[in-house]
């Protein structure tokens, strides 16, 4: 008999030394470092740099690598073309792919100017450039200068997207979620990544892979499903409604659930308690309904609200259009694809599994002419 191993569920498919998901007494960690102290006294870059060297940065370290971080922001003329050039009603996600790409094609990784790390930073760096330049091009007319004076990954995003610097709150709120955001272990966008650097392709080819997976709405793009649903429902008895009908019809309810997590999923708790503190600036709608549709799925289905759930309404607090939500977890996911990718690259095997064959059995071939 055999095992069922369909979408690879429970199958041990390499080693890592990143990050351990929901192992016994141990949680959720960042190359030992448990999540609950990371978002409690990190930031963002310290992560990054974490997952990608190995080792937490001394304070001169990190000062450097903001800076470093901080000049690599700026976007070449041939990109910004194409970026005035795709479509206003192109997904941001799809931005972010052929931005990708793009700039593989005018910093290539073959030409030995830059190591694997400079295009890991450079990636991370331009990605809100890309984002901003291309929305604010395609909804306003307006070329905006893609630098900003922020320190932090966060509150140049947010410098960017509002035009003014956030607040002290509203960096930090974003700059937790980009940390609870950076790494998760073989997921399947990271997996792709690991694929695809596995056959020796560059840097580039492997975070385009990396970010056409994250898209879909099993994986990354459940935040945007998640606030779509939400924002569905004028108070939480609607929303019991509404979902109560939803399961009844088979449907699934997006940031909910989680292939790992059978509990619990560690980084819902510090996330919602993010969007809770930040709901007091509303008129508490939207938070009131995410907290009874997460009563009714614990009640009805035992499931547990995962990272995009309260993720959803965080970013729609910070006043973060909903089709950005998925692009926010590329700029902080690809210190985690770097990461591996690294590691892949350190001690490559092709990863070619194998299937098992459920087609006919050998049989003759007929002619065209005589069929
Ligand atoms: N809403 C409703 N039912 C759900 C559910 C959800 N979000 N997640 C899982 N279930 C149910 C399934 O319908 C299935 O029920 P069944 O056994 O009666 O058919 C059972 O729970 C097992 O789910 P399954 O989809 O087989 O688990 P999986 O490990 O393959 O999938 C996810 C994991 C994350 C893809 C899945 O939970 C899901 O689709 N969640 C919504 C999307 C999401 O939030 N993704 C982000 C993950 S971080």
């Amino acid at each position: 008999m055999t095992t069922d191993t369909r979408g690879l569920a429970g199958v041990i498919a390499g080693q890592t030394a990143l990050c351990t998901v929901g192992q016994q007494g141990v949680g959720l960690t960042y190359r030992g470092y448990a999540i609950a102290d990371l978002c409690a006294h990190s930031s963002f870059e310290e992560v990054a740099w974490l997952l990608m060297y190995g080792t937490l940065p001394t304070a001169a370290e990190l000062s450097a690598y903001r800076a470093r971080l901080q000049s690599l922001r700026s976007l070449p003329q041939e990109l910004k073309d194409v970026l005035e050039r795709l479509p206003a009603t192109a997904h941001p996600m799809d931005v972010l792919r052929t931005g990708c790409s793009m700039l593989g094609t005018l910093e290539p990784e073959e030409d030995n100017v830059r190591s694997q790390h400079d295009v890991a930073d450079r990636l991370i760096a331009a990605f809100p450039a890309m984002l901003m330049y291309w929305h604010h091009f395609h909804t306003s007319g307006q070329r905006i200068s893609v630098e900003s004076d922020a320190a932090s990954t966060a509150a140049h995003f947010l410098s960017l997207l509002h035009g003014t610097p956030p607040t002290a709150e509203h960096e930090r709120a974003l700059d937790v979620s980009l940390m609870l955001y950076a790494e998760h272990e073989f997921n399947a966008s990271t997996f792709a990544g690991r694929i695809t650097s596995s056959t020796l392709s560059d840097f580039y080819s492997a975070i385009t892979s990396a970010i056409g997976t994250l898209r879909g709405p099993l994986h990354g793009g459940a935040n945007e499903a998640a606030m779509d649903l939400i924002d569905r429902f004028a108070d939480p008895d609607a929303a019991e409604q509404g979902v109560l009908r939803m399961l009844a019809a088979k449907s699934k309810i997006m940031g909910f659930g989680h292939r790992v997590y059978r509990i619990n999923d560690p980084r819902s708790d510090i996330i919602q308690q993010w969007a809770h503190r930040l709901s007091a600036g509303t008129d508490g709608r939207l938070y009131a309904v995410s907290e009874r549709i997460e009563a009714v799925m614990r009640r009805e289905k035992r499931l547990f609200p995962n990272l995009d759930f309260y993720a959803a309404s965080l970013y729609h607090f910070l006043g973060i259009p909903t089709a950005m939500f998925t692009p926010i977890f590329v700029i902080s996911r690809t210190s985690g694809w770097a990461a591996h990718i690294i590691e892949q690259r350190a001690d490559n095997r092709l990863i070619r599994p194998g299937s098992e064959y459920i087609g006919p059995e050998p049989r003759d071939y007929t002619p065209v002419e005589l069929r």
